[in-house]
């Protein structure tokens, strides 16, 4: 049975009861072709739609401790799904979050993911942007918004993760970060790869589906300590972005 990880010197606050229908998801059934079954980590989904997966909570604790380091300042989430990790990120203490998801257009999905946000206490934090990313972070940043914190687990295909990373990083203050759920994924690890061939620093978070840090400035991730009993495989995709910077 697979179980739950977090690195020793993380730690996570308990928003599961904001998520009734969350549940640990059939990894045999998951269709997506990068992710990665082996890892003994339990996969969340939400029992209406079991293929499309939660960050776990391992990675649920690394967002919320690179979160923290920005309490108080505006972050941006690109691809929010039902709000689990948004409520991650309005519990590490974040002033404002932007939360891009174009299921936020639909009724019943919106007062669900409301209620969860109100939930953590953070109604008036959360603003709700029910479209596409590129293009609502461009007409959010061309109005004058500017993040120190953004989240991407949204469009995971072609060209997509590259044009969000390098979307959003125009709209950034001097200090700020970037992190990226599924690195799994080639197409997730190169927009990665395009920030750092932007000059930022970054580092990958060996999870269950990958997670990688881009930053810059007066800054520095924190840092995680892989589960020692999972056997541990890069794929080489990662391999050069894993040598940090
Ligand atoms: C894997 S889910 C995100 C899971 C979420 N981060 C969590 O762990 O709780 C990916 C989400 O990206 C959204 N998405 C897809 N394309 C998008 C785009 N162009 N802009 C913003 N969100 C997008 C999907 O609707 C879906 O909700």
């Amino acid at each position: 049975m697979s179980t739950d990880y977090v690195s020793d010197n993380l730690a996570l606050p308990d928003l599961s009861g904001h998520f009734p229908n969350m549940v640990a998801g059939d990894k045999t059934k998951a269709t997506w072709p990068y992710f990665r079954k082996e890892i003994d980590h339990t996969w969340y989904v939400d029992r209406r739609d079991p293929q499309i997966g939660f960050i776990n909570k391992d990675e649920a604790a690394i967002l919320y401790a690179n979160a923290r380091l920005f309490a108080g300042k505006s972050g941006l989430e690109i691809g929010a799904w039902r709000g689990w990790s948004s409520c991650h990120l309005l519990a590490a203490g974040l002033k404002t979050l932007h939360i891009v998801e174009p299921k936020l257009a639909d009724a019943d999905w919106r007062r669900e993911f409301a209620a969860a946000v109100e939930g953590v206490g953070a109604s008036d934090r959360a603003i709700f942007v029910p479209g596409f990313s590129p293009a609502e972070v461009v007409r959010l940043g061309e109005s004058g918004w500017r993040w120190s914190f953004a989240f991407i687990d949204g469009d995971h295909d072609a060209d997509a993760p590259k044009i969000d990373a390098l979307t959003t990083s125009r709209f950034l203050e001097p200090t700020a970060m970037i992190l990226f759920h599924d690195l799994a994924s080639p197409y997730v690890a190169a927009g990665l790869r395009a920030l750092r061939g932007q000059g930022w620093r970054t580092l990958v978070y060996q999870t269950a589906q990958i997670m990688g840090a881009a930053w810059r400035g007066d800054i520095a991730p924190v840092r995680h300590t892989p589960d020692p009993k999972q056997k541990w495989r890069l794929p080489d995709h990662v391999a050069d972005l894993a040598k940090g910077s």
